[in-house]
């Protein structure tokens, strides 16, 4: 969950700001009705009073949005700033909005719900022909040196060969794990080769498919390839965008996928590169061929973050949509709690109804975790 100085930092990126400070003042109206989705600390729905929206829905569950009262009452916007405290799956508006704002991306643009909490606004909150900031984001990857991170990771999968053991699986592991790159921004002298548009996500219309594309890069400079670098080129409106390539330094960061092994790559080699990845970002496949000036192929290497998530073969029965699950022990405590919270019994009363071989603490708990989750 971010912090309020997370959002501090990203109020604080220039870039990011100026452009969807640009694209609000363009897009709103007087008069109209704005969708702040994942809010914040309300940066975007300021912008959007002061652009003289008439009313400014702001919607985040993270508490933080219980900043923007205050912030919004000092700047004498108070009055036409309404906060929703919650998921936008579980909002209704009074009238639906002609304009929405929204940045929910995290290194790449598939992170967490971004895609699914919009198109969900989009079918219920705004009007059909509503403005969608960011309108579309094309995604790009290129090959990288980056002899820090690549070190970083090298660190860490020799550290199970400590002491004399033999540890593969580790360094298989870290190898086929998707990285942010903030520990050692990557700069554009980092690019080793020209820069390929794998996918893009039209906010308007994108449905959370898995999203993949394969291309085909010129190697533009000699050096040794680390991993690929992935990055988005975001179009708020037509003609305000910014990228987050290589050498920029925005909030996000890029994202880097290690290759299983560096390989020394000349100017007039080639690489194949294909990626793939599920819309909330939390599974990743790559495939990275590298060929040589006569099509020889130097190195092949196919990697995806499911050989890098340590998981239990019951996780990944359970993970199956094909397996048929049964309620466990603490499934049946949580009915009889969701069963018998209806307004008139307190939280200490519902602990209660635990099993009294529990602690009262681990009781109240888990009642509390059902409370956060379910009870309005
Ligand atoms: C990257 S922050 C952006 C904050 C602020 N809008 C900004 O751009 O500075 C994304 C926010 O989206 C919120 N969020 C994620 N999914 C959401 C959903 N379905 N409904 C409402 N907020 C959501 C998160 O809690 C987080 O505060």
């Amino acid at each position: 969950m971010y912090s309020v100085l997370d959002y501090g930092r990203m109020a604080a990126d220039p870039v990011r700001m100026d452009a969807y400070a640009r694209a609000i003042a363009r897009a709103v109206k007087p008069g109209s009705v704005v969708l702040d989705l994942g809010a914040g600390t309300g940066i975007f729905s300021l912008l959007a009073a002061r652009a003289g929206a008439r009313r400014v829905h702001a919607v985040d569950p993270n508490p933080a949005i219980w900043l923007l009262p205050e912030i919004a009452a000092e700047n004498g916007l108070a009055d036409r700033i309404s906060i929703h405290p919650a998921l936008s799956y579980d909002v209704e508006l009074p009238e639906r909005a002609d304009v929405l704002v929204s940045d929910m991306r995290g290194v790449t643009s598939l992170h967490a719900d971004n895609a699914g909490a919009i198109q969900d606004a989009l079918a219920r909150l705004l009007k059909p022909k509503a403005t969608i900031i960011p309108a579309s984001d094309a995604l790009f990857v290129g090959l990288v040196e980056s002899t820090a991170l690549s070190e970083r990771l090298e660190r860490a999968a020799s550290s199970f060969g400590s002491y004399g053991f033999v540890a593969k699986v580790g360094r298989e592991m870290i190898v086929n794990t998707f990285y942010g790159d903030a520990s050692h921004p990557l700069a554009a002298s980092d690019l080793l080769s020209s820069a390929g548009g794998w996918a893009n996500v039209d906010y308007a219309t994108y449905d959370g498919r898995p999203l993949e594309g394969t291309v085909d890069l010129e190697i533009t400079r000699s050096g040794v390839a680390h991993g690929l670098a992935l990055w988005f080129e975001a179009k708020l409106l037509e003609g305000i965008t910014f990228t987050t390539a290589p050498g920029w330094c925005l909030v996000y960061g890029r994202a880097f996928l290690p290759l299983k092994d560096a390989v020394r790559v000349v100017v007039g080699d080639r690489a194949r590169v294909a990626v793939r990845a599920v819309s909330r970002g939390d599974r990743w496949a790559w495939d990275t061929e590298l060929l040589d000036a006569q099509g020889a192929t130097k190195a092949h290497f196919r990697q995806s973050t499911f050989f890098g998530t340590p998981a239990s073969p019951q996780a990944l029965l359970k993970a199956s949509t094909t397996f048929r699950p049964q309620r466990s022990e603490r499934g049946d405590r949580a009915l009889r709690v969701l069963d018998t919270m209806n307004g008139e019994r307190t939280v200490a009363e519902l602990a209660e109804l635990g099993p009294s071989s529990m602690s009262q603490a681990r009781r109240v708990e888990e009642v509390h975790d059902l409370v956060a989750r379910y009870a309005k």
